[in-house]
């Protein structure tokens, strides 16, 4: 299928990859670029044996190691397919060692110096790992995962529940990062702070991003989408306009629309939901809003990380759901 102006892209585990066979099909016919579902985040990059083994020379340097990403790297580039790097900076799939004096789990925290030493060190290696073996590979990166919450957050929604990076380095750890990718990056690949739930909280994140946003350290916003029949769907593009209006590229990154039980009128449901979804998309784009990808977190219900909420395209025997029928004849017209 060919897509014009918009990447459209499929999350893929590498489960999906050792089975290439069974998927290749449904994969390439309907997508032009790839998410890795896990196997670019942090906890599958960083070396923990590797970092202390060699201490203290790596104690501001933790090792990383990118073995995971070589099943996706090889089939995007024999499919001509892009990547999206998904995530540099996340409070989650980030390994408690990475954040300690000794690399250890149970480890004293470092402070505010040695973890922006080691956040730094990690951007450079990822990104320069990919700029320097497969240019042009990867269109977007994922810079900060999900920093702003209301109830996990400080006084500005700035993530500090269950978060070692705003431990160690504190509430600007967001705007750090940012600042290192665009240090290393080429600047051909996007700059996106993602997050869930945009729909909900589009003043905080705009406010929290300005500083970023005026030095011109943060190109995109990646709205995930993790969405339920239902909801609001005024409030998600009204969203999508303010972040426009604020000069930001925009990426759908990890759409998903769950259902409770399959039942045929909730399957027609779905595909009316997936396909109004696609039309105000549509809309948007043609009144000249930066749209530039979007990606459904996954390929069948079966693999979804929803499964139990029958969330995407296809169905367990990999067939296309009316879903599918509803949404991607009005985003491939895009
Ligand atoms: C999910 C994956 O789909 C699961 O396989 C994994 O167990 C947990 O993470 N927001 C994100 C994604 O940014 O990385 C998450 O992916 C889903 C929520």
């Amino acid at each position: 299928m060919k897509h014009n102006s918009l990447y459209i892209g499929t999350a893929v585990p590498n489960r999906v990859f050792s089975e290439w066979g069974k998927y290749s099909d449904v994969v390439t016919k309907s997508f032009n670029c790839f998410t890795p579902e896990n196997e670019m985040k942090p906890d599958a990059l960083l070396d923990g044996v590797g970092s202390r083994a060699s201490l203290p020379e790596s104690y501001t340097h933790a090792k990383v190691r990118f073995l995971s990403c070589e099943p996706i790297i090889k089939t995007a580039i024999s499919t001509g397919a892009k990547v999206r790097l998904h995530t540099l900076v996340w409070h989650s799939q980030t390994p408690d060692w990475f954040f300690t004096e000794d690399y250890t789990e149970g480890g004293a925290l470092v402070g505010r110096d040695v973890m922006l030493c080691r956040m730094e060190s990690y951007i450079h290696d990822v990104l320069s790992y990919f700029i320097d073996n497969y240019p042009d590979l990867i269109y977007a990166v994922d810079v900060v995962n999900e920093a702003f919450d209301r109830d996990a957050g400080d006084d500005s929604g700035v993530r500090r529940k269950n978060n070692k990076w705003y431990a160690t380095v504190g509430d600007d750890y967001y705007y750090q990062a940012l600042r290192f990718a665009k240090k290393y990056s080429d600047g051909k690949i996007g700059l996106f702070y993602n997050d869930y739930a945009c729909m909900y909280k589009p003043d905080m994140i705009l406010s929290n991003l300005k500083k970023a946003r005026d030095e011109g350290l943060v190109d995109g916003i990646g709205l995930q989408s993790h969405l339920t029949v239902g909801e609001n769907l005024g409030l998600y593009f009204d969203a999508m306009k303010k972040f426009a209006d604020a000069g930001y590229e925009l990426q759908v990154t990890e759409l998903d629309i769950g259902i409770k039980e399959k039942s045929k009128e909730n399957l027609r449901l779905q595909a009316e939901y997936y396909g109004k979804l696609a039309d105000g998309i549509a809309s948007l784009k043609a009144s000249g809003t930066n749209i530039t990808a979007l990606t459904v977190w996954g390929i069948s219900d079966e693999l979804s990380w929803r499964h139990g909420e029958y969330p995407l395209l296809f169905d367990e025997n990999l067939l296309p759901k009316p879903a599918y029928f509803e949404f991607f004849p009005k985003l491939c017209g895009i």
